[in-house]
């Protein structure tokens, strides 16, 4: 069993990563519903929620049925922070995660995300501010360091256990590299090989099938991977590796009437949360994903990407139950 803080996890637990306009409330609800284990928000801006920036409170927003779930924010000063850290409280997360690894330059050069990787001491000590500012379990999510003569994670993950931090999530890049390259997650092994390390050190980059998820636990030991980009339009994704961490066997394709439900309900519960328009809107941009592969999609496609009121979505989503009825995917 793996435990960050109190929270009692599953052997190697699988955690959606936080991902700016994809972690929202719907999808991790669906990711959920399809065996994840823990979900993250997408980063929210500790600047903008002291300001009560309205973009940044709706991040807040969470649902009883995705617990655990962490609220992770991101920011470089120490009073911003710490105020964030009693903003957040009050939509009662079970983790509250800092972003130390966000590369994005208009990130980086405010010194947070992974701009705090140039100031260890800095990092150490907003961490160990933020633990003894509340009672709900602390964890880092960040890179390897700031470019490549910069790896000092080891270093890294053990001075931020020792204030407190209760997980890291390590994705293993560097803030240079941004998401060229591959991962590579031997420094992260490093830091879990590391025998003063007891907290759980959860890996990042690249799981992109069942095998790799596989090689993450048994080949590099970690204690559990956190997965990004493979669950884009893809929530089966956690199923899918724990299907094949029991069986050793792939699970079947997911089926059209599974993709098409799933699209369904991530409209439905993004327009409960953010009203009809945004709701559309936004849930645009997962389509493709759901349903890549089918041939001669584009007409249905532009109908869902294009309308503007969700009748017309929902009536897309039922011409493609209709036309593609018995349609074998692939993957
Ligand atoms: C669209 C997108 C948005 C992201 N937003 C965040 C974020 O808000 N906070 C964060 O810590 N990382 C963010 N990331 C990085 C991911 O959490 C993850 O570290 C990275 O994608 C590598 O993992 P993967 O290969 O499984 O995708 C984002 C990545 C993507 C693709």
């Amino acid at each position: 069993m793996v435990k960050i803080d109190n929270i009692e996890l599953p052997d190697f637990p699988l955690l959606l990563a936080p991902m700016e306009d994809v972690s929202d409330p719907p999808f991790r609800a669906l990711c959920k519903e399809q065996g994840a284990d823990v979900v993250y928000t997408e980063f929210v801006s500790s600047e903008g929620l002291i300001r009560n920036a309205a973009k940044s409170v709706m991040k807040l927003d969470i649902y009883e049925k995705e617990r655990p779930v962490g609220i992770q924010i991101f920011g470089a000063n120490l009073d911003s922070m710490l105020q964030t850290i009693d903003i957040v409280e009050k939509s009662n997360p079970d983790i509250i995660d800092i972003n130390f690894g966000c590369p994005v330059k208009k990130v980086v050069s405010k010194g947070a995300g992974a701009g705090i990787l140039k100031d260890i001491c800095l990092m150490e000590k907003l961490t160990a501010e933020m633990v003894k500012r509340t009672n709900l379990p602390i964890t880092v999510k960040t890179r390897l360091g700031w470019d490549h003569d910069s790896i000092k994670i080891v270093e890294v993950a053990e001075r931020l256990q020792d204030v407190g931090c209760k997980a890291i999530a390590i994705h293993g890049r560097t803030r240079a590299q941004m998401y060229k390259g591959d991962a590579n997650w031997k420094p992260i092994a490093e830091v879990k090989n590391n025998p003063r390390m007891h907290i759980p050190v959860f890996g990042n980059g690249d799981i992109t099938s069942p095998e790799r998820a596989m090689e993450m636990r048994d080949t590099y030991g970690l204690d559990g991977a956190m997965i990004g980009r493979a669950s884009i339009g893809n929530p089966w994704f956690f199923k899918q590796v724990k299907h094949y961490f029991k069986t050793g066997e792939h699970l079947a394709p997911i089926s059209l009437e599974e993709r098409v439900e799933a699209a369904r309900r991530h409209l439905q519960m993004s327009i409960d949360w953010k009203g009809e328009i945004l709701g559309v809107f936004e849930t645009r941009r997962h389509y493709t994903n759901y349903f890549k592969g089918i041939p001669h999609f584009k007409e249905y496609r532009m109908k869902m990407v294009t309308s503007d009121d969700s009748k017309d979505v929902f009536a897309a989503f039922d011409e493609v139950l209709d036309k593609f009825a018995g349609y074998e995917f692939t993957e």
